[in-house]
């Protein structure tokens, strides 16, 4: 399917019905009604390491395998975490805002004052690939490192990572100056944060999303934001995709949001696409794809 936009729901569903297999993006929704109209289809290859956008269970159910594109991504996605962190703490987009409108008057002892990012506490929720890299950045920074996840990873909390463990998101919060998401979105992480999670934040955090928007309430962190209960936020992703230009969201001053760019470098989406290829050839040739997150699709 041509085209810069994604295709209609109701165009996926009739394109697909003669489909052995499909290469998906975050925006195509792939659920149990589409692959009950596609008899034929064995592989969902999804160009992406989140599939929160394929029902993984019915695909089980029907025998099709789903790839994704985990790893290659990782650092890249963790970079740009960082530079959401970064440029929301210092105020970047703002300041550059200011001056290209042509708004910079003097120097001034209170312009434009913002977060220290070195020495201060990063509250990671999720300890995961990406997390563990944003952790590996906040090192350089001299920051501590802190996480909360269903899981614990006693291993990273031994090695260079040096991070620390908290047993409950509460003690994570109120312990963080940045608080940086990095869980993928299930039930059980849907509007994780919400507004508990943000009156539990201090007033000068500053909050990260580079996961997915569901993840978040956006109305509790918008009424957040707009009361000043933290500082400020970054999003790379938000509940909706692309946010719908009336969002209150976008009339805040003490937010960014980038257009779900995270995994944007040449390079990246590059292995990204040779990934979701081969998982989706092998799925084809009825193998169970290099990154396949249903294997059981077909052992059943
Ligand atoms: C993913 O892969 O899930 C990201 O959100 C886009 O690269």
């Amino acid at each position: 399917m041509a085209g810069e936009l994604p295709p209609a729901y109701d165009t996926i569903r009739e394109k697909t019905r003669d489909a052995d297999g499909l290469l998906t993006l975050l925006s195509d929704r792939i659920d149990a009604t589409v692959m009950e109209g596609a008899p034929r289809l064995k592989v969902v290859s999804n160009y992406a390491v989140g599939f929160d956008n394929i029902d993984v269970k019915e695909a089980t159910r029907h025998g099709i395998v789903v790839g994704n594109t985990p790893r290659v991504l990782t650092e890249t996605t963790a970079d740009f975490a960082f530079a959401l962190l970064m440029s929301a703490a210092r105020r970047v987009v703002e300041a550059a805002n200011q001056t290209t409108q042509g708004k910079w008057r003097t120097w001034g002892p209170m312009i434009l004052l913002g977060q220290d990012i070195h020495h201060a506490t990063l509250g990671l929720v999720g300890l995961g690939r990406i997390g563990s890299e944003v952790a590996r950045r906040a090192r350089g920074f001299s920051m501590e490192v802190i996480y909360y996840d269903v899981t614990r990873h006693s291993e990273a909390e031994e090695t260079e990572l040096g991070v620390e463990y908290v047993p409950d998101l509460k003690t994570l919060l109120v312990r963080s100056d940045f608080v940086s998401v990095h869980v993928p979105l299930t039930d059980g992480t849907r509007h994780l944060i919400g507004a508990e999670e943000f009156s539990t934040m201090n007033p000068s955090a500053v909050f990260i999303n580079t996961s997915r928007g569901a993840v978040v309430d956006q109305k509790a962190l918008y009424e957040a934001l707009k009361n000043r209960q933290i500082f400020t936020a970054a999003l790379d992703v938000t509940e909706v995709e692309p946010i719908l230009p009336d969002d209150p969201l976008l009339t805040l001053d003490n937010i960014i949001i980038a257009p779900h760019i995270a995994s944007a470098s040449f390079a990246t989406r590059r292995n990204m696409a040779l990934m979701a290829a081969e998982n989706l050839l092998a799925g084809l040739r009825g193998e169970i794809p290099p990154d396949c997150v249903n294997p059981e699709a077909l052992q059943r």
